[in-house]
């Protein structure tokens, strides 16, 4: 029934003393949309960036339709250091260290929490040069060059892209010269122009107002379904989460508090308490 796509087991990101990430255990189903939520400084990011190949957790493992394609036990000085839990449970295995560029080409893209466009590049070559980054994975074929049909293609797939996100018009401004708003929209599109198959938003909504919010959530769920992606979204936009996951986990201070349905979530008293800072007795 519910395929995974994507599965964490005890990730655990420790940078020093600081226990970022800490035993998280996940799963994203196929064609689901799942949040990811906490209060800031929970750690949310440091998830993505350990699935993402940015950082290499300090223990645990990742999943990507069934395979492992991350995974690692302390080692070194963080052998002594290590403050979370099961590092005895990986201890056998070989650690499995991507880069991004080898997650991005396995079909995992992202956006960044502070945009991350190609500053000097056009909105289209920002588009562009994503597809080609996604073209040259076969040593054999593309890596030294992209035959002019394919080129062609990339190019057509690319205008496809920009007039899905209205940004025709822009297409030969500098990317940083957009609005916030539309250079969000072109780092959802040169995400889509690595054709992945599961899509992380790191705070997609960060800094829209509530119609944008609104806009923003509809046009989720329209690539979602045409591009038959799994989305993992970070967001703090409650309306946005609640309205639009299937499914949400909480995280605070590293750790796994609460996950459920949207209506779950809201009802869970541990939620509403790493929100509003409430300590409770114990
Ligand atoms: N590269 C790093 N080095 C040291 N500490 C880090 C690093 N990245 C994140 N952290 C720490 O990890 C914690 C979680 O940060 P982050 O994942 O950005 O939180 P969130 O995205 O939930 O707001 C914070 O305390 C942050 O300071
Ligand atoms: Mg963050």
């Amino acid at each position: 029934m519910s395929e995974n796509v994507l599965r964490l087991e005890d990730v655990t990101m420790q940078f020093g003393g600081v226990v970022a990430v800490n035993n998280l255990s996940l799963e994203v189903n196929r064609g689901e949309i799942v949040a990811l939520i906490g209060p800031n400084g929970a750690g949310k990011t440091t998830a993505f960036n350990c699935i993402t190949g940015v950082y290499e957790p300090t223990n645990g493992q990742v999943s990507f339709e069934g395979k492992v394609i991350v995974a690692n036990h302390p080692t070194g000085k963080m052998k002594k250091n290590y403050q979370g839990l099961n590092s005895e449970k990986y201890l056998h295995i070989k650690p499995v260290d991507p880069t991004p560029d080898q997650i991005t080409k396995l079909g995992i893209a992202r956006t960044f929490q502070n945009i991350r466009l190609w500053k000097s590049m056009t909105v289209f070559d920002n588009v562009l040069t994503a597809k080609h980054m996604r073209a040259k994975q076969n040593v054999f074929t593309a890596t030294f060059r992209i035959s002019a049909a394919e080129e062609r293609r990339m190019r057509e797939e690319t205008m496809a892209l920009l007039e899905e996100q209205n940004l025709v018009q822009f297409k030969d401004d500098l990317a940083t010269s957009l609005p916030y708003g539309l250079q969000r929209r072109l780092e959802i599109a040169r995400a889509l122009a690595t054709e992945p198959k599961l899509l992380l938003l790191d705070e997609p909504a960060a800094g829209m107002n509530p119609q944008e919010t609104e806009e923003l959530g509809q046009f989720i769920m329209q690539i979602k379904e045409k591009y038959d992606l799994t989305i993992f979204m970070i967001e703090h936009h409650m309306d946005l989460v609640m309205k639009f996951s299937d499914r949400i986990y909480v995280i605070d201070f590293g750790k796994l508090i609460a996950k459920g349905t949207p209506a779950e979530i809201q009802a869970n008293p541990k939620v509403i308490e790493a929100y509003l800072g409430v300590t409770d007795d114990e």
